[in-house]
């Protein structure tokens, strides 16, 4: 490996923020809240804090401890804390190859965003009716052009951002814009909740149903809470070989997974209410974003254009800033593996990048449009890969991530490297040592059982 000198974050903020930022983004926005419409809202939400709290947090501390205690790229990380075992050096070729994969699709709805901020801008909702509005989705992802360059606007302003570097791109932009993110969403969740009608929405966030519960929740609000916190991709490992020795890495993780939770559950408010006001089904699935939402803008542009214009491009701002956040941590698991293992220059890592996830995007975009036809297992290329990634390659990285860090590495190194700087870490650590080396393992197997059976 070359000698490439490391950077660190800058303090422990710095930490929470730019991890919190690679955890909250789509997933919160878009996934989250039409999961709590298909599974019965409130008791949704109270299966995903418990999977988060209990599974998701545990893997999360495995990664970044891994990251921390290699200090080197997600590829490299396993097979520098195990050498001599070829097998851990194929795990870290997954590392890599996973978070690329998802980067090219997750940018082709980052590109939706920005086209649907270009329509919020230009008060396409507002004057449109809202039939017509919700057809837009439909008509603006099949066609061929425009989706496929907002695609690589997004992508390149991303590829921009991480070329210069993780302590004066990455986390300069988390910390500039992760606070503004939360301010945003309060913003509209307090407007959303405000809406004639709302109560409905709120009521159905708050008051669990329980009888809605099937086994098959449980699957989702795991594989939900995993990739919402960014887990089994390679990302959080590569965040976690940038934070210094010195930090209290289990706190820092519980801070970024507490802020990610309440941005989610934020988001669910912001959402929700504003469904029912404007009298449309929450379980709209992954159109309720792109559709439902537009529709609600322009069923309140009726009566307040002016506010429903400036609300619907705040919205759609918040949806933008928290992708590429996201979509930043996603190539730079890449560009740090470019970087460390072949010693190429940051900038020429970050247009290999751009042009690997830039043309398998555009191929995912028109997979909506020209190459509809185009399938492979019955499924079109956007939907193959983000069910081969949720499903299949997540998992399995997230599993062997806890057995590595539960089971290859030793025990007394784990507790080193959590309460080196911080001795009362190590009172904690049995519960975190169980979590990991027991729970986690048995929990993620379950994950990948039961989305296969169910
Ligand atoms: N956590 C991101 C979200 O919720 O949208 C998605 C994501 C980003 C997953 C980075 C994985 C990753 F490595």
């Amino acid at each position: 490996m070359s000698a490439v000198k490391r950077e660190t974050f800058g303090s422990r903020s710095a930490v929470i923020l730019t991890m919190a930022g690679s955890a909250i983004g789509l997933g919160n926005i878009w996934r989250f809240p039409y999961m709590v419409g298909e599974h019965g809202g409130g008791a949704f939400i109270v299966l995903y804090i418990i999977a988060t709290l209990l599974i998701s947090l545990p893997v999360f501390v495995a990664e970044a401890t891994l990251g921390r205690r290699s200090r080197t790229s997600a590829y490299g990380a396993m097979a520098r804390l195990a050498p001599g075992k070829p097998f851990w050096k194929s795990a870290g070729i997954l590392a890599v190859i996973i978070p690329t994969v998802i980067a090219s699709y997750y940018s082709v709805i980052g590109g939706w965003s920005l086209e649907y901020l270009f329509q919020s801008a230009t008060a396409a909702f507002v004057r449109n009716d809202p039939e017509r509005v919700s057809a837009l989705f439909g008509s603006f992802i099949s066609s061929p052009f425009r989706p496929v360059a907002m695609h690589l606007l997004f992508l390149a302003a991303c590829a921009y951002i991480v070329g210069r570097g993780v302590k004066s791109g990455i986390e300069r932009f988390s910390k500039i814009t992760i606070p503004i993110l939360f301010v945003l969403i309060v913003a509209i969740a307090v407007y959303s909740i405000s809406l004639p009608g709302a109560r409905a929405g709120v009521a159905y966030l708050v008051r669990p149903d329980f009888s809605q519960l099937t086994a098959r929740s449980f699957a989702f609000a795991m594989g939900q809470s995993f990739y919402s916190l960014s887990l089994g991709m390679g990302a959080i490992i590569t965040y976690g070989s940038y934070v210094s020795r010195e930090e209290n890495l289990l706190v820092s993780s519980a801070g970024t997974a507490v802020s990610d939770l309440l941005f989610a559950i934020l988001a669910g408010f912001a959402i929700m209410p504003a469904v029912f006001a404007a009298g449309i089904e929450p379980g709209a699935g992954p159109g309720l974003v792109f559709q439902s939402i537009p529709y609600v803008f322009s069923v309140m542009g009726e009566h307040l254009p002016v506010i429903s214009t400036i609300v619907s491009v705040v919205f759609f701002v918040a949806i933008i800033v928290a992708a590429m956040t996201s979509l930043i941590s996603l190539l730079e698991v890449g560009v740090s593996y470019l970087v460390e293992r072949h010693g190429v220059r940051r900038p020429r890592a970050c247009m290999l990048l751009f042009l690997v996830c830039g043309g398998v995007g555009v191929l995912c975009s028109l997979s909506f449009g020209p190459l509809a036809g185009m399938k492979i297992a019955g499924l079109s290329l956007f939907d193959l890969l983000d069910w081969l990634s949720s499903n299949i390659l997540l998992p399995v990285l997230a599993f062997l991530v806890v057995i590595f860090v539960g089971r290859v590495l030793k025990r007394e190194d784990l507790c080193e490297e959590l309460s080196y700087a911080h001795p009362g870490n190590a009172r904690l650590f049995g519960v975190v040592y169980f979590l990991i080396k027991w729970v986690a393992p048995i929990a993620v197997a379950l994950l990948f059982v039961t989305n296969f059976i169910l």
